[in-house]
């Protein structure tokens, strides 16, 4: 039984030496990353107790001052990345511009973008959250990590990933190399190996999205989820809704299960279409995931991993999930279906 244990260090290692020219480098950036991951767990697993849900400047019963949980987690990441891991520099959903490393200190040719929280208006719901990140190879030579260092299609990512503070926590990686998961054993304080090698069904029979916003879709997103809704048995519909409302949580269930989550840009101004999800830290890492399983992941015109990002906090309708179903959307969205 012990021979099946395989923590994430030593998988990241075994990962490593199948790479004779690697330096380390990455493999210890992915180290201090998970530090940051069983620290934020610790502090979600804990929030009702701390009474740190939803609150900001408040103190707690040990008279700390206790910050929203997505500060936190925010604060944990750049805190333990800036001391200790090859980065030129981080971006956040919580940081207008790039997060520099400190002066004075070695400046390393990975950069990270983050959101440190996702799915934080269901903190106090106590519906699961999660973590999302994107690693790039820094594109600018030497120095403190630029924009344009941030600003490559998701295609280039190093690796990515997400992690789910649920039930219980679960970290899933790809490297471009398939999509693995580990699970954390609190008891010992470490991630375990539970999904060797994830492959999303080609099609499934859920579909995510929030309904509430139907009357804002453009008409092929319209007549695509009408499609969904029926009845034909040998496709396997109607399909059924779940829809939990954080981007991580709703994308893993599908990845397992099969299926399709949505968020469209809303057509409520049609000259000015609004999309809701960020690129470089949502949309960028999930697609390498999505694609690495075996699945897909669009705007509805174009593939996610292609885009070239032009800004920072850039938003982008996010498509993904079973290949199938997304490619079935796409026909919908384009106008070959109707
Ligand atoms: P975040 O908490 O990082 O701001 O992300 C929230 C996102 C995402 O988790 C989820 O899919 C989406 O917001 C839900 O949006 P709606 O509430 O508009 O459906
Ligand atoms: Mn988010
Ligand atoms: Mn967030």
């Amino acid at each position: 039984m012990q021979d099946k244990l395989v923590t994430v260090q030593r998988y990241l290692a075994e990962s490593q030496s199948l790479h004779p020219e690697a330096t380390g480098a990455f493999t210890e950036l992915l180290w201090n990353l998970i530090l940051a991951f069983k620290i934020i767990s610790r502090e979600v697993n804990k929030a009702g107790l701390a009474s740190i849900l939803g609150l900001t400047g408040e103190r707690n019963i040990h008279g700390e001052e206790v910050k929203k949980l997505d500060v936190y987690a925010h604060e944990t990441i750049v805190g333990i990345m800036q001391r200790s891991s090859p980065l030129c520099g981080m971006a956040s959903e919580e940081a207008e511009e790039v997060i520099p490393i400190p002066p004075g200190r070695p400046l390393g040719k990975y950069v990270l973008a983050f959101d440190p929280l996702d799915g934080s208006s269901n903190i106090d719901a106590n519906a699961s959250i999660g973590t999302i990140f994107s690693i790039h190879q820094r594109l600018s030579k030497e120095g403190p990590a630029v924009r344009a260092d941030f600003l490559q299609p998701g295609g280039r990512q190093v690796a990515a990933g997400y992690v789910i503070y649920g039930s219980s926590t679960i970290l899933v990686y790809s490297s471009g190399s398939g999509v693995v998961a580990f699970t954390l054993d609190q008891s010992v304080g470490e991630f375990l190996l539970s999904h060797a090698g994830i492959i999303t069904p080609a099609q499934g029979k859920i579909y995510s999205v929030n309904e509430g916003n139907a009357l804002t879709w453009d008409a092929g997103t319209q007549r695509y989820i009408a499609h969904l809704k029926e009845k034909d048995a040998a496709s396997g519909r109607p399909y059924s809704l779940r829809y939990i409302g954080s981007l991580v949580s709703d994308f893993h269930r599908n990845l397992l299960y099969g299926g399709i989550f949505l968020y469209p840009a809303s057509q409520a101004d049609p000259a000015k279409p609004k999309p809701k999800l960020r690129l470089l830290y949502e949309v960028a890492p999930l697609a390498l995931i999505a694609e690495q399983a075996g699945g897909r992941a669009s705007t509805g015109a174009a593939r996610i991993l292609d885009l070239q990002p032009t800004e920072l906090h850039q938003k982008v309708p996010f498509i993904v999930g079973s290949k199938v179903d997304v490619e079935r959307y796409e026909a919908f969205f384009q106008g070959r279906e109707r």
